[in-house]
């Protein structure tokens, strides 16, 4: 499945309320949504300027929601799903953030410390509206550099 516009996307995230199907997350009791928000404000903490890295904290927990019950196939399913809407920098983020081993560049290590640290119940990561501009942004960026080729 492929998402074709940052509204999509934005239903897809509000769908994330009150769904539990990852790894870790009922230990943290804090649901999807609530894990891509408190992902995506560390990220905005420790790299304001990359918003890239911030939409791919944001976006990397779409995958149960994607592909039920098959975890394995969370991260490619979520990178699938936003490749062409937001580049290919981020999916590549989403695909691999779970990949064992030593993280390939700063960036995945910094959204797989991020995306361990974002299970904390009754922390304060603002609301997914706030997200709307920064995904209008990347989602835009992106167009544009496609319409090039
Ligand atoms: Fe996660």
């Amino acid at each position: 499945m492929e998402l074709r516009s940052v509204e999509e996307l934005m239903d897809l995230l509000y769908a994330c309320r009150g769904s539990w199907d990852a790894p870790g997350l009922l230990r943290g009791r804090v649901d999807l949504h609530q894990h891509a928000l408190q992902t995506a404000a560390l990220l905005r903490r420790r790299r304001p300027a990359d918003k890239e890295l911030q939409v791919a904290g944001l976006v990397h927990a779409i995958g149960p929601l994607l592909r039920p019950g098959d975890a394995a196939a969370h991260p490619a399913g979520a990178a699938d799903a936003v490749r062409g809407l937001l580049g290919e920098r981020v999916a590549r983020l989403v695909r691999e953030h779970h990949r064992s081993g030593r993280p390939a560049d700063d960036d995945l290590a910094r959204l797989r410390q991020a995306d361990e640290e974002a299970r904390a119940p009754g922390v304060d990561a603002g609301v997914l509206e706030d997200w709307r501009t920064v995904l209008d942004l990347v989602a835009a960026r992106n167009s544009r550099l496609g319409a090039v080729d």
